[in-house]
């Protein structure tokens, strides 16, 4: 699967390899991967809420993101929920991936940074959603930042790094809550983010039911002060949303096809209801860079010069979508999208 060079070309120039040095047991369904330079080298630098592209043998490409402290040169750190229902992702890293074996993974890329202008930080975590959050509560830690991280599991089976966070929940930094399944016995989202106190910024990441119900309760937060990150991990969020959630996350609405045209040459493409952007450009002899073609990653975030986007992706902010669309899931309203390449 991720092994060595028995299947190189399904790696991007670009893929780097590096080695598992630990597998660790997290908790009911997670393990947490150590990956290291095999030759020992420093790794490239990464910002807490980074994620790394994870590339399979199959030439399928998942994204993790870092847990680490991302002042830490040596490694990253992943963790990996399995999920039986995903495209295979985790669960062939969960059977096949073990110490010492090769992986091949690309750039380290950041869609969920920090905001380097908040007073305080308020993290909600909703089970493996809690990766991105390790690294932030180190990197605030480090820069003496303001934080609190509500960590949403079923129960203390079914939360990783609880040994970790230890002395940050008995700090009052890290508040846990366990709904036994029903996520009414849970946080109350809704009272949580009731009110927002200036100088607060929100970060959350989780399963889509924990992600709809936050994106609710802080509707009224004010612009630039809301972020998240939807699974970029273990499974495509798109596999595990219902139809509903699919429609709410701009899934569906395909159109009857539209042309993009390339700024620079003026060369017009057709690009047809079961084709994305990125496919047709390929197609048609145009480098596209793509990753998770799910809209999910930003690798494919190109800006436009006119047209009326269907902006399908889950991780632009309406200004971003004002100006860059994504060639792997954008559509259009409009018959033409000109496209700034
Ligand atoms: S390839 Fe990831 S957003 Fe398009």
């Amino acid at each position: 699967m991720t092994d060595d060079a028995a299947a190189p070309e399904n790696y991007p120039a670009h893929a780097r390899r590096l080695q598992v040095r630990q597998v660790t047991f997290q908790a009911e369904g997670i393990n947490s991967y150590e990956l290291v330079d095999p030759d020992g080298n420093e790794l490239p630098p990464f910002t807490a809420g980074a994620h790394i592209d994870f590339y399979f043998r199959d030439g399928s490409v998942r994204q993790y993101s870092l847990c680490n402290d991302p002042a830490e040169r040596h490694r990253y750190l992943i963790a990996v929920l399995r999920e039986p229902n995903s495209r295979g992702g985790s669960e062939g890293l969960h059977d096949r991936v073990h110490v010492q074996r090769t992986v091949n993974v690309g750039e380290v890329r950041n869609n969920f940074p920090l905001n380097p202008d908040a007073e305080r930080h308020l993290l909600l975590a909703g089970g493996i959603g809690v990766t991105p959050m390790m690294a932030m509560m180190a990197e605030l830690r480090a820069n003496g930042g303001d934080y609190t991280m509500h960590y949403c599991t079923k129960s203390p089976r079914h939360t990783a790094f609880r040994h970790e966070l230890a002395d940050l929940v008995e700090e009052g930094r890290v508040v846990l809550h366990h709904d036994g399944g029903d996520p009414r016995q849970g946080l109350d989202i809704a009272g949580l983010l009731a009110e927002h106190e200036p100088g607060t910024h929100l970060y959350f990441c989780g399963p889509p039911g924990f992600m709809r119900a936050i994106q609710n309760a802080a509707k009224d937060w004010p612009e630039g002060t809301v972020h998240f990150e939807f699974f970029s991990a273990a499974a495509s969020p798109k596999s595990t949303l219902t139809a509903e959630e699919m429609a709410a996350a701009g899934e569906g609405s395909v159109g009857i096809g539209f042309q993009v045209q390339i700024a620079s040459t003026g060369a017009i493409y057709f690009v047809a209801n079961h084709k994305s952007i990125a496919e047709v450009l390929t197609e048609n002899g145009i480098e596209v860079e793509t990753s998770c073609n799910s809209g999910l990653c930003g690798t494919c975030k190109t800006r436009y010069l006119t047209g009326d986007v269907d902006h399908q992706d889950l991780i632009m902010s309406p200004a971003e979508q004002g100006e860059y669309l994504t060639l792997c899931c954008s559509r259009s309203k409009s018959e033409l999208l000109v496209l700034d390449l």
